[in-house]
């Protein structure tokens, strides 16, 4: 390395492809958006809420993260939300984002899905024209939610398909698993739309298999619990099928004890896809930069494994051939200079 580690990642063109825009609600944004929305908040500070910021695993994060989503009302709302997002992704060097949306999260509170599309799109349009950041937009089924609920969502999304990638699975994992939601998969892969969905983060390596046959899934959403299972990993592999791995995130649900355990080593060193992603950024500790610099630290991984991990960004993105070759070029470019 011939240069400090922050600042060749920093340098480093990189794409997100694992970022809930709900996670992102830092709590001095809860405050103002509770505010101007005319919202009481069960907190009395920003440091109130950030010391709530304690789980001892998925459920407890995601009751606060519904809880905190209550303040989004506005397309202003989610407008503001994703730029604040972008002007930080770009700040870190991000090139390009897959962002989730939690949809059902908004509408059961009687919020129309348009308005959180609309303030969506035009955050993503605008940060295209000023920041030079691209992305796309990745329509998330609550799992702990019913599939006729998904279909139901699936159909409001209609009118804004040509400008949604693809559809993902996620909140609670165990007991949810891939298999209740095969039918509306199927029905979102006919409509021409990406599959992803969170597995293997807290659910076994079964439901990793579920989401490979039965969703035919395009990325696996952190996929850890792969690893247990040697025939499963060896399969990711062979397929090339890209993981979008988030270590702060990991380290804060306790789905590993410490970060010196975490398994991004052991990933690129058995051949997986895997990709470096904040999850939810405002809540778990860390934008994009800081689960780079942590995993990178604690995993002791190399000049080539962060080079092999910018890569891996984009070509597990569902960016065209074109562009991900644009990109490639900009990797070996800052690699040969720095
Ligand atoms: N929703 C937001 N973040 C999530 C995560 N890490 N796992 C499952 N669902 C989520
Ligand atoms: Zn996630």
């Amino acid at each position: 390395m011939t240069q400090d580690l922050t600042a060749f990642i920093a340098g480093l063109p990189k794409a997100e492809l694992h970022l809930h825009i709900e996670g992102s609600l830092e709590p001095e944004q809860m405050f103002e958006f509770a505010q101007r929305n005319g919202v009481t908040l069960p907190f009395d500070s920003v440091e109130a809420i950030r010391a709530a910021y304690a789980f001892s695993n998925l459920q407890d994060f995601l009751d606060i993260y519904y809880a905190g989503a209550g303040v989004l009302l506005t397309k202003a709302d989610f407008h503001d939300l994703a730029m604040a997002y972008f002007r930080r992704l770009a700040a870190d060097g991000g090139r390009h984002a897959e962002i989730f949306f939690d949809p059902q999260a908004h509408t059961d509170r009687g919020v129309p899905f348009s308005v959180v599309a609309d303030g969506l799109l035009s955050a993503m349009d605008e940060a295209e024209k000023t920041l030079g950041v691209t992305s796309k937009l990745i329509l998330c089924f609550l799992r702990h939610l019913d599939e006729d609920a998904a279909f139901e969502t699936l159909k409001q999304a209609e009118p804004y398909l040509d400008r949604i990638a693809g559809v993902g699975l996620d909140s609670s994992e165990v007991g949810h698993p891939p298999s209740k939601f095969a039918r509306v998969f199927k029905a979102a892969a006919d409509k021409g739309l990406k599959i992803v969905a969170h597995a293997g983060e807290e659910g076994p390596p079964e439901y990793v298999w579920e989401a490979l046959d039965l969703l035919a899934v395009d990325r696996i959403d952190h996929g850890n619990r792969a690893l247990e299972d040697e025939a499963l990993t060896k399969r990711l592999v062979v397929e090339g099928k890209t993981l979008t791995v988030c270590p702060l995130s990991n380290l804060k649900l306790c789905v590993v004890g410490d970060l010196t355990d975490h398994p991004m080593k052991r990933m690129l060193d058995l051949g997986l896809k895997a990709t470096v992603n904040s999850d939810d950024p405002a809540y778990f500790g860390g934008y994009l930069n800081d689960n780079w610099l942590a995993v990178a630290k604690a995993t002791n991984l190399t000049r080539d494994d962060l080079i092999t991990l910018a890569k891996n960004s984009f070509t597990g993105s569902f960016l065209s051939k074109d562009q991900i070759a644009e990109h490639m070029a900009a990797i070996d470019a800052y690699a040969a200079a720095n």
